[in-house]
C-alpha cells in the first residue's frame, strides 16, 4: 500500500488534495490560490494570521527523528558518496520527503553554496555583521536549481514527457539542465530581447525548445498558463509547489554552516516572490520542528521598476496593482508577482521589511560585492542597495547579524558589468541621482579595461601611474 507522504493546502482557502490530484495549472480549483507542500508533522503554515510562536502539537505519527538526531544525519551525509547525500538539497530530504524512491531524483549535487563575510560591504552599510550565502554557486548558476531538483524530480515520477516554465532567464537555464538529466523535454518561454546572453545560450545548451515571445515575462507566464491546460506538460514556474521545498533548504543549510545561530537579518530579492516565500517556510519548519529556537526578519527588495510589492507594502489599503516592469536587473524584471501573497505573509508573520533601489543604487552594490571578490547578477545585488537603505533608516540596527541571499552568478550577466565599468551602463538622470559620497565610490569602483601598444615601457608607466592615482581601500 502507498502511504502519502505530503498533501497540497492551499495557502488561500486552506483545502488539501493529494498531490498527484493537483490541476495543471498548480491552482486551487475553489479559489485560484497557490498551494504550499504540507506534511504529517507541519502546522498552520505560513498563511497570514498564523503565529512565530505556532508551534506543532507535536510531530506526531511522522517518524521524524528529534532535532539532534536529525542535525547528526546530516552532516553524517556530507560524507556518503551517494548522489543524493551528497546533493545539499536531498542531503536534508526528511524535511521534503516528495518523492516515493530515491532513484527518481534527478540532481547535480546542487546547494552546499558558499556563506562569505563581507567586512567591506558591511562598513559600507554601516553593520558589524554581514555574510553572504552565494546561491549563484549552483550547478547553473543560480538558487533556481535548488527548487529545480525537487520539481523536476517529482515531474519525472509521475510520468510526465514534457516540462515548461516560462522565465527571465535563470529559472529556464535550470530546467533545461535537470530535465536534460532526467531524459525529458523542456519547453522555454522567454521575453524576447530581455534576458541575459548567458541565460539564453544554457537553455539551447542544455537542448530545450526555446521561444522567444515578443512580450514580457508577464506575458509569457500567461501563454504558459493557456498551454498547460491543453497539453499535457509540467509547469515548472513557481507555482508549483515542489520548487519552493528545494528552495527551502538553502535555510537549513545556512543555519548549519553557522553552528545553528540563527542571524536576525535575512535580506533578499524579490522578483515573482517564491524565493522569499520558500526561505520563509524553511525558517518556519526548522522553528516548528525545535531545530532553530526562534525566527530571523526576512525583509524583500525590489528594483524600483520593478516594485509591486513594495507599493503593496506602502499602500495604506493594501491592494496589489500590478505594474510594468522596466530594470537592467533583468532576472527581476516582474511586474505581476504569482506569489506575492506568500512572500507577504512572510515579511507580515517574521517581521521585516519591504524596500526598493533605484539602478544606480543596484549598479554601485554590485560593483562594491564585486570589489570585495565576490561577483554576483544585479538581481542579487539589490540585497546591498536595499540593506543600506535599510540600516540608514533605523529598521536594521548595527548589531543585527545579517545575510545577503545572492541569488545569481556574476558571469549570467557579464554585459552589465561591462557596460557598469565602462561607464555606458546608466542614463545621465539615473547618474545624476547619486549623492556626492555615490558619485565618488562610483569613480573609485570603476575600472575600465585600457587598451595599450605591446610595449612594455609603455605598460610600466601606465602602472606607474596608476598607481600614483589609485589608493588600495
Ligand atoms: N535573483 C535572480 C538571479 C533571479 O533569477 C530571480 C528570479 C530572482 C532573484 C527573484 O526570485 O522570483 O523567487 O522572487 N528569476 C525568475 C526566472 C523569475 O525566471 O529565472 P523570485
Amino acid at each position: 500500500m502507498k502511504v502519502a507522504t505530503h498533501q497540497l493546502r492551499c495557502t488561500e482557502c486552506g483545502a488539501g488534495i493529494a498531490g498527484e490530484a493537483v490541476a495543471s495549472d498548480f491552482r486551487c480549483p475553489n479559489c485560484h490560490g497557490l498551494y504550499e507542500v504540507v506534511y504529517p508533522w507541519s502546522k498552520a503554515g505560513s498563511k497570514a494570521g498564523s503565529k512565530a510562536s505556532d508551534k506543532p502539537e507535536a510531530a506526531a505519527g511522522s517518524n521524524l527523528p528529534n532535532p539532534s538526531a536529525l542535525r547528526w544525519l546530516w552532516q553524517e551525509r556530507r560524507t556518503s558518496t551517494m548522489a543524493v547525500d551528497q546533493s545539499g538539497v536531498w542531503r536534508f530530504r526528511d524535511l521534503l520527503p516528495i518523492v516515493e524512491d530515491l532513484e527518481n531524483v534527478v540532481t547535480l549535487r546542487e546547494g552546499n553554496t558558499p556563506l562569505y563575510d563581507l567586512p567591506r560591504c558591511a562598513k559600507s552599510a554601516g553593520i558589524d555583521w554581514l555574510l553572504a550565502k552565494h546561491q549563484g554557486m549552483n550547478p547553473t548558476g543560480s538558487f533556481k536549481d535548488t527548487g529545480m531538483t525537487a520539481a523536476l524530480s517529482v515531474a519525472a515520477q509521475r510520468g510526465f514527457e514534457w516540462v515548461a516554465c516560462a522565465s527571465t532567464g535563470n529559472t529556464s537555464a535550470a530546467m533545461a539542465a535537470y530535465a536534460a538529466r532526467a531524459g525529458l523535454r523542456s519547453i522555454v518561454f522567454i521575453p524576447e530581447g530581455k534576458i541575459a546572453w548567458g541565460k539564453l545560450s544554457q537553455s539551447m545548451d542544455y537542448g530545450a525548445l526555446t521561444i522567444q515571445l515578443k512580450t514580457d515575462f508577464d506575458g509569457c507566464v500567461k501563454i504558459l498558463t493557456d498551454l498547460v491546460r491543453r497539453f499535457p506538460i509540467c509547469l515548472l514556474n513557481s507555482v508549483n509547489p515542489y520548487r519552493l521545498e528545494g528552495q527551502k533548504t538553502p535555510a537549513f543549510e545556512l543555519v548549519e554552516q553557522l553552528d545553528w545561530q540563527v542571524p536576525e537579518h535575512i535580506v533578499v530579492p524579490g522578483g515573482n516572490l517564491a524565493n522569499s516565500a520558500a526561505l520563509g517556510k524553511g525558517f518556519n519548519e526548522m522553528f516548528q520542528l525545535g531545530l532553530i529556537p526562534r525566527l530571523p526578519k526576512i525583509s524583500i527588495i525590489q528594483a524600483q521598476g520593478a516594485n509591486p510589492l513594495y507599493r503593496w507594502y506602502n499602500d495604506e489599503n493594501r491592494i496589489m496593482k500590478p505594474v510594468t516592469a522596466e530594470t537592467r536587473a533583468t532576472a527581476i524584471r516582474i511586474g505581476n508577482p504569482a506569489s506575492w501573497r506568500k512572500a507577504a505573509d512572510v515579511v507580515e508573520q517574521m517581521g521585516g521589511w519591504c524596500e526598493q533601489a533605484t539602478e544606480q543604487e543596484i549598479a554601485l552594490a554590485k560593483a562594491e560585492l564585486g570589489a570585495e571578490g565576490i561577483g554576483c547578477e544585479p538581481a542579487s545585488a539589490v540585497t546591498l542597495a536595499g540593506l543600506k537603505k535599510l540600516v540608514a533608516q533605523g529598521r536594521i540596527s548595527r548589531e543585527e547579524r545579517t545575510v545577503l541571499i545572492l541569488t545569481g552568478h556574476t558571469l549570467k550577466d557579464a554585459q552589465y558589468t561591462i557596460d557598469y565599468h565602462r561607464n555606458e551602463l546608466l542614463t545621465d538622470a539615473e547618474a545624476a541621482e547619486a549623492t556626492p559620497a555615490q558619485r565618488e565610490q562610483h569613480e573609485s569602483l570603476r575600472k575600465p579595461p585600457i587598451v595599450l601598444e605591446a610595449d612594455p615601457d609603455t605598460v610600466l608607466r601606465t602602472i606607474e601611474s596608476y598607481t600614483r592615482m589609485t589608493q588600495p581601500a
